[in-house]
């Protein structure tokens, strides 16, 4: 894996001058942050080797380089899902390839649902850890330990230096954030009332289909991560909507300009 790996982030230097020490996964709620990348330059995935190429509607598929506030930044417009028919290892390739290139701290965002009984729909929610609910780990088969250690810890998987940035930054420009733990699942089906009382009761927050092998994968390779979810359906014993796909694309775009400032923000100001 380490050749493709290496071979993908040399293309990808050929192509852009200095690189960056941050990098951001453009998930739902957060893809119009790409307006505010100044001098930017695109590179599409299916230009780039080894990448998978992104089948989701209204996911294109771009690597951006530019700058965002102070800070040159590397974004990736669409992700890889699990449900997909990626396997982890595609999923999560191009967290290998940031980390090649030199990225220190990964932005992640997502849409999700909630299961926190004080949660509401377009609430902004800071991820402080998560729960594997998919059923491969991205770290299963054999080691590099070019790559990271066989048994990586998972304690602070989500920096809490800027977990405590977010939190300043959000009651500066009064706007609502929630903390909690967000639930990685396979999906494509949403929960049924059942499953999301169930991953309340085990601890969770609030549940998506993405973010968790990312996130373990760039915890595995020593990258500071930030993740954050908008709410964007709730669900739960006693909720009978019915969350579509529509409706969790239009909350997470009104939720959009409110997770795009502390975004900003945050990026700018971090270490
Ligand atoms: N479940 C799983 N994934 C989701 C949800 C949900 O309710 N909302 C947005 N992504």
């Amino acid at each position: 894996m380490i050749d493709k790996i290496q071979e993908t982030a040399e293309y990808i230097r050929s192509k852009v001058g200095e690189m960056p020490k941050t990098a951001i996964i453009l998930g739902t709620g957060l893809g119009a942050l790409v307006d505010h990348i100044d001098s930017k330059k695109y590179i599409p995935y299916k230009e780039i080797p080894n990448f998978p190429v992104s089948t989701v509607e209204g996911h294109s598929g771009n690597l951006i380089f530019g700058r965002l506030g102070n800070k040159e930044v590397m974004a990736m417009q669409g992700r890889f899902h699990y449900y997909e028919g990626y396997d982890m290892k595609q999923v999560t390739f191009p967290v290998r390839v940031m980390k090649a290139l030199g990225i220190e701290t990964l932005y992640v965002s997502n849409a999700a649902g909630g299961m926190n009984k004080e949660f509401r729909v377009g609430d902004i929610m800071i991820i402080t850890d998560h729960i594997n609910l998919f059923p491969e780990n991205p770290l299963r088969g054999k080691n590099d330990n070019r790559l990271g250690p066989r048994f990586p810890a998972m304690t602070e998987a989500y920096d809490h230096k800027l977990i405590g940035l977010a939190d300043e930054i959000a009651a500066e420009k009064g706007i609502r954030v929630m903390h909690g733990v967000y639930v990685g699942t396979p999906g494509p089906t949403f929960e049924t009332p059942a499953e999301y009382e169930y991953f309340r009761v085990i601890g969770g927050d609030a549940v998506g289909m993405s973010t968790v092998p990312e996130v373990i994968v760039a915890n595995h390779g020593g990258m500071k991560v930030f993740g954050v979810s908008v709410i964007t359906d709730l669900g739960g014993k006693d909720v009978t909507d019915v969350p579509k796909h529509e409706e969790v694309q239009k909350a997470a775009e009104a939720a959009q300009p409110k997770m795009m400032e502390i975004m900003r923000e945050l990026v700018d100001r971090a270490e």
